[in-house]
């Protein structure tokens, strides 16, 4: 049976002492970041990342970020970092922002798929932090899912996939933000985003002066393509059912577009915003939240994408946002739902 540390409605972290011994001896650890609920385990004990493999089903060649609670932590992973990427961490630290830096031959090539640079995040969520100390250990830790599935946000969403798979559970109740951490990598002195997320191209931009986006953001990959980010190129975030995301500028054409296509079928699903959903004439919506916030609905996309195949529909169909802040990471989550099946009118 796996431990549960519920510190939903206290602060008693005095219980993460036993979860960071876990890590230390080895185990497994389900745990929450401002983010995303993580999969975590000793990041410099091969034996212990394989775990989160075999536990994931993930491919091998896609590489773990390690997480640390203290700047002193850096250096015993990477290695060569330049001003720019200092003065990154310093902006966005702690916080969901990933950088890609030269890895430390400590680091254990199953971390990084066999690459030489190593994901390093610190998070800002107290437990994770707490957590990373006890341990005493940078902590290796993908989002908290069976490969391909939604991102947990929530234990409720990710109890029955993961937790015979885990020592040890820590319920902190709904993650903050919702959305995985923005990933970048410096490119020739330019900040290049690997994977949009709540730390924005513009918030970027203003740390570094300038700021590139990777075409892989947004548009499909050709699977024989080699790519920076090795996550990019695999199924993400899918619901079984069949889903089209669809997006215009006017609301008014969306509305409509929406309506045109959900007459087809005999049993769609539209996933709306609080705003529109009394628009649609028809049995099932999921409402994902106001469309002038976007904040709130990057919090709940993960476990909405989860309730979708519980209606048994023949098609699912999302409203998409403004490709703009974080309704980019939002849109990049969202054409991965879909498989790449976007209408934008
Ligand atoms: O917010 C987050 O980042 C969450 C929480 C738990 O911290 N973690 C997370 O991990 O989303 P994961 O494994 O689901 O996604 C990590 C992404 C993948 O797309 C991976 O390919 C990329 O980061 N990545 C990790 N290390 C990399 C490296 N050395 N080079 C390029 N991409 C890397
Ligand atoms: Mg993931």
């Amino acid at each position: 049976m796996e431990k549960y540390i519920d510190l939903k409605n206290h602060n008693d972290y005095t219980k993460l002492q036993n979860a960071g011994n876990t890590i230390k001896n080895g185990g497994l650890v389900l745990f929450p970041t401002e983010t995303v609920y993580g999969l975590g385990a000793d990041g410099l004990n091969a034996d212990a990342v394989r775990k989160i493999y075999e536990a994931k089903g993930r491919k091998q060649d896609n590489p773990l970020i390690l997480h640390i609670s203290e700047i002193e932590m850096l250096d015993r992973i990477a290695t060569d970092i330049t001003e720019l990427e200092y003065k990154l961490m310093h902006a966005f630290w702690p916080g969901p922002f990933t950088i890609i830096l030269n890895k430390k031959p400590i680091v254990p090539n199953n971390v990084t798929g066999g690459m030489n640079t190593v994901g390093v995040r610190m998070p800002s969520g107290t437990i994770a932090r707490k957590l990373i100390s006890y341990a005493d250990t940078p902590i290796a830790a993908p989002s908290a899912n069976v490969s391909g599935r939604p991102s947990g946000t929530n234990v409720k969403d990710i109890y029955e996939e993961l937790h015979n798979k885990v020592d040890c559970i820590i319920d902190g109740g709904d993650c903050e933000y919702g959305l995985e951490s923005t990933v970048v990598r410096v490119i020739n002195n330019i900040p290049t985003i690997l994977r949009p997320g709540k730390i924005t191209p513009n918030d970027i931009e203003k740390i570094a002066g300038i700021v590139n986006i990777d075409k892989n953001v947004l548009n499909k990959i050709d699977i024989n393509e080699k790519v920076l980010s090795p996550g990019m190129k695999y199924r993400h975030y899918a619901p079984k059912s069949k889903c089209v995301l669809v997006y215009s500028d006017s609301n008014n054409k969306l509305v409509n577009k929406i309506i045109e296509i959900s007459k087809e079928y005999n049993n769609p699903l539209i996933i709306s915003s609080t705003e529109n959903k009394v628009k649609y004439n028809i049995k099932n919506i999921i409402d994902v939240g106001h469309n002038d916030n976007l904040m709130e609905i990057a919090k709940n996309i993960f476990t909405t994408l989860r309730k979708v195949d519980s209606y048994s529909p023949d098609l699912v169909i999302i409203e998409g946002v403004k490709e703009e802040g974080i309704g980019l990471a939002i849109m990049n989550r969202l054409i991965r739902a879909c498989e790449y099946n976007y209408i934008k009118i």
